[in-house]
């Protein structure tokens, strides 16, 4: 079959989508670039705000159509096939399959069973244990840079957010088996990895926490970059950032959730830090390395935010100089504790709030970057620019993208740029040394 795969919400579904997709081409189907061109339409759906699954239904109803035309087998994967179920198939009734985020490897069979038998309908979403540790599949071709997934699940429970209770608990994987995977990947040409888990310092196995882990990783050879995502501030520590801003291959851009800079609703929120932690961690970065990145993710009008809880998240904003930022507006989720009590900020309000924090970012980060103008830095070249021929591009550690020129292709290289110009978002550079 030619298959589509549509790809909604945070970096585990990506590397997800990832997962299917290597399991779907293992077994002799085939990737298409449109859901026009498919025979099997695949949604990973997302379903932490409301809009993220209207977004999912949408789509979902223009299938109907699409249906009434040719046979095609459409397919719900991910957190709101994880949340919803059989709902999504009472819901929609042209969705074939329903697969929760511990079935993606039952993908195939699952997909053989429907095209045997037309019209029947699966739903696959207990918890199955068994797939953290079979996760792993072989990839067609290792990528520059690639996901690997650490851990899965949360124990969280903040208060607003329904991760818990789709993803389920926090289970890790085996390190033998990460450090063996990564290993492939890199022999296979890999040299920057990004690893991914709900809250990744909490990684544990065994004796094995994440910071040995790290070292585990340091040590592969031929390895350039490691990055990770995401970091819940309750378990990152000043201590833990000097071990790892002293290790040459982690990267230094770090994404840490503030959610709230205000004590009284962070622990509303149920986030087991104050603001106090945070702006230590901050202090922390920006002193040992102030080109590193920090980024955030923020919720305004969480319920109980008073004017003077929000001035505090601002007050933040411009204290951490974030380089960038998701601001969201707060959304309660049915199932979650935030979905008891009232969501007493007016909708009006969280937009201003919204409108208002958009702005800050805007503005730390254009200042962020500008700090970069006449910096030598280092980047892992991954790709061509769009304007001319000889224009190539390359990511600093700290994330951001730099265009330069060069005729030599410098794909998969190291190589040092002077930045030059930073208008915007896109910084451009003059290659230093190669
Ligand atoms: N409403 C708004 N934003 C939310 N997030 C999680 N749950 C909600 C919600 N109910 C945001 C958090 C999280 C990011 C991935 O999504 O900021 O870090
Ligand atoms: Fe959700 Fe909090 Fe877990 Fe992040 S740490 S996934 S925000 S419960």
């Amino acid at each position: 079959m030619r298959f589509y795969i549509e790809t909604y919400g945070c970096q585990m579904n990506e590397y997800d989508s990832q997962l299917a997709e290597y399991e779907l081409l293992r077994s002799g189907h085939e990737k298409c670039a449109s859901p026009e061109e498919a025979d099997l339409v695949i949604f990973n759906t997302c379903t932490v705000r409301k809009s993220a699954e209207d977004r999912v239904y949408g789509q979902l109803g223009h299938m109907k159509r699409y249906k009434k035309k040719r046979t095609i087998m459409v397919g719900v994967i991910g957190c709101m096939a994880q949340k919803s179920g059989q709902k999504l198939i009472d819901d929609v009734p042209h969705v074939d399959f329903v697969l929760g985020t511990d079935h993606l490897d039952d993908i195939t069979r699952v997909v053989r069973f429907l095209q045997e038998h037309p019209g029947e309908k699966i739903v696959l979403t207990d918890q199955d244990d068994a797939f953290l540790e079979t996760e792993e599949l072989p990839r067609k071709e290792a990528q520059l840079s690639e996901f690997i997934s650490i851990m899965r699940g949360c124990n969280n429970f903040c208060t607003y957010c329904i991760v818990p209770y789709v993803r389920g608990r926090e289970r890790s994987r085996d390190p033998e088996h990460i450090i063996e995977e990564i290993t492939r990947l890199v022999e296979g040409g890999t040299r920057e990895i990004t690893l991914l888990g709900q809250n990744v310092n909490s990684y544990q196995w065994g004796k094995t926490d994440f910071l040995k882990l790290i070292r585990m990783v340091h040590d592969i050879k031929g390895l350039d970059r490691i990055r990770f995502t995401t970091s819940h501030p309750k378990d990152m520590s000043p201590e833990i950032l000097q071990t790892l801003m002293a290790m040459s291959k982690a990267c230094n851009h770090y994404h840490l959730p503030l959610q709230s800079g205000s004590d009284t609703i962070l622990k509303a929120m149920n986030r087991k830090y104050t603001e106090a932690h945070y702006r230590s961690l901050v202090e922390t970065i920006r002193q040992a390395d102030p080109l590193a990145s920090i980024t955030t993710d923020i919720i305004v009008g969480f319920s109980g935010e008073t004017d003077a809880d929000y001035k505090k998240t601002k007050e933040m904003m411009q204290f951490a100089q974030y380089d960038s930022a998701f601001i969201f507006k707060y959304n309660p989720r049915p199932g979650t504790r935030g979905w008891e009590i009232a969501d007493d900020v007016p909708g009006r309000k969280k937009q201003q709030r919204l409108e208002e924090l958009n702005a800050v970012v805007k503005e730390t980060s254009d200042k962020r970057n500008a700090l970069l103008l006449g910096e030598e830095i280092e980047i892992l070249v991954d790709g061509r620019g769009r304007s001319s021929d000889i224009q190539q591009k390359g990511r600093t550690g700290s994330n951001k993208v730099v265009v330069f020129d060069s005729e030599e292709d410098l794909y998969g290289r190291l190589i040092t740029v002077t930045i030059t110009d930073a208008a915007g978002w896109t910084l451009f550079g003059e290659i230093t040394s190669i």
